[in-house]
C-alpha cells in the first residue's frame, strides 16, 4: 500500500459525477451519464480505478439529486473494494470546484484529490505519477495531455524551459495543444482557495480559476502525460464509443483489465484474496469476472 511519506492525513478523492451530460442526449435523459456502460464496465468504474491507484480510501461521491439511489445500488458502503464511499449531491450543476464547498467538512483540511466522473486515464507508469502527486505536501498537482482540440479545454500555457506560465479556459486561441485532464490532487488548503472562486460568465464555479491560484502561488505542478499514455473524456457519443472500443482493444488483445476497481484494490492490498475471489465468482458468466479468476489465480497482492 502506498505509505505518505510526511505526517499530513491521508489524501481523501472526489468523484464528481453530477453534470447534465446534454451532449450525451438522450441517453442520460433516464440514466446519468457516469452509469453508462464503457465496454464492459459503468464509466465511474475508471476513476474509481484511478483513485483506489492513488491509495485513496476515503471516497466522496458526488451526484445530482435524481440519480443518487443508483449510484449507491451500485457501489454500495465501498466494502467490496477496501473503501469508504460517502455520497452527496450537487443540487445544480454550478461548476466543479463547487465539490469543495460540498466536500468542505468532510475534507476538513486533509488534502483532497478529485477526478471527474467521465474521465478515463491509461498511462505506463500511472501509480508512480499519483503516488508523487499524493506525497507532495504543498501545492497542487494537475495532469495535461496534447489533444487535437484544445479550445475545448483549460489550456495550459509554457514559458521557454517548459513551466506552466497560464491556465486559460476554453481558449479561442490555445496557447499550446496541452490541455488540463480532469485528476486534480490539492493540499489542505484547497477548500479556503476554493472560498476565493467566483463565478464565470457562464455562471460556474470553475476548475481552471482554483488551478490558477496555486499557480500564482508557484505551487502548481502540471505533469505532461507521455505519448502513449491515454486520456479519454467519455462525454460525447463518439468519445464513448472511443472509450469502449479502447478497453475492448486492450482487454482482448493484451488479457489486461482496465479500470476494474476490485483488481486495483486487490493489488494495492484494500482487498484480500478472499475477496477478490469472491468478486470474481459472482460475476463469473462474464469476461470481468472470468479475468479477476485469472488475477486470483495468477497471483499474491503486489505492494508497491
Ligand atoms: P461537463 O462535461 O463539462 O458537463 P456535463 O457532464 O454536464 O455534460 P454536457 O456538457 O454534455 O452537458 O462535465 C465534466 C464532468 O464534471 C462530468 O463528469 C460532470 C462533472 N460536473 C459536475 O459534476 N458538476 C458540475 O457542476 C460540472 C460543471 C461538471
Amino acid at each position: 500500500m502506498l505509505k505518505e511519506t510526511t505526517d499530513q492525513p491521508p489524501t481523501k478523492g472526489i468523484l464528481l459525477s453530477g453534470g447534465s451530460g446534454t451532449r450525451l442526449y438522450p441517453m442520460t435523459l433516464a440514466v446519468s451519464k457516469q452509469l453508462l456502460p464503457v465496454y464492459d464496465k459503468p464509466m465511474i468504474y475508471y476513476p474509481l480505478t484511478t483513485l483506489i491507484l492513488a491509495g485513496i480510501r476515503d471516497i466522496m461521491i458526488i451526484t445530482t439529486p435524481d440519480d443518487q439511489a443508483q449510484f449507491q445500488r451500485l457501489l454500495g458502503t465501498g466494502e467490496q473494494f477496501g473503501v469508504t464511499f460517502t455520497y452527496r449531491v450537487q443540487p445544480k450543476p454550478e461548476g466543479i470546484a463547487q465539490a469543495f464547498h460540498i466536500a468542505e467538512d468532510w475534507i476538513n483540511g486533509a488534502p483532497c484529490a478529485l477526478i471527474l466522473g467521465d474521465n478515463l486515464i491509461f498511462a505506463d507508469g500511472l501509480r508512480h505519477m499519483l503516488r508523487d502527486a499524493t506525497q507532495r505536501s504543498h501545492g497542487a498537482t494537475v495532469f495535461a495531455y496534447q489533444v487535437r482540440d484544445p479550445e475545448r479545454y483549460g489550456v495550459v500555457a509554457f514559458d521557454e524551459a517548459g513551466r506552466a506560465l497560464d491556465i486559460i479556459e476554453k481558449p479561442v486561441t490555445p496557447p499550446s495543444q496541452w490541455a488540463v485532464t480532469g485528476l486534480y490532487f490539492y493540499d489542505g488548503r484547497v477548500c479556503d482557495f476554493a472560498r476565493r472562486v467566483r463565478p464565470s460568465d457562464r455562471g460556474e464555479l470553475e476548475i481552471t480559476d482554483l488551478n490558477r491560484i496555486y499557480l500564482e502561488e508557484g505551487t502548481l505542478e502540471v505533469d505532461r502525460l507521455a505519448r502513449g499514455c491515454a486520456w479519454l473524456d467519455a462525454g460525447t457519443p463518439d468519445s464513448l464509443m472511443q472509450a469502449g472500443t479502447f478497453v475492448q482493444a486492450i482487454q482482448s488483445r493484451q488479457g489486461l483489465l482496465v479500470g476494474s476497481p476490485t483488481e486495483a484494490a486487490y493489488r494495492m492490498g484494500f482487498i484480500s484474496h478472499a475477496q477478490l475471489l469472491e468478486t470474481g465468482t459472482r460475476m463469473k458468466k462474464t469476461p470481468l469476472g472470468q479475468m479477476l479468476l485469472y488475477v486470483a489465480a495468477e497471483s499474491g497482492p503486489v505492494v508497491v
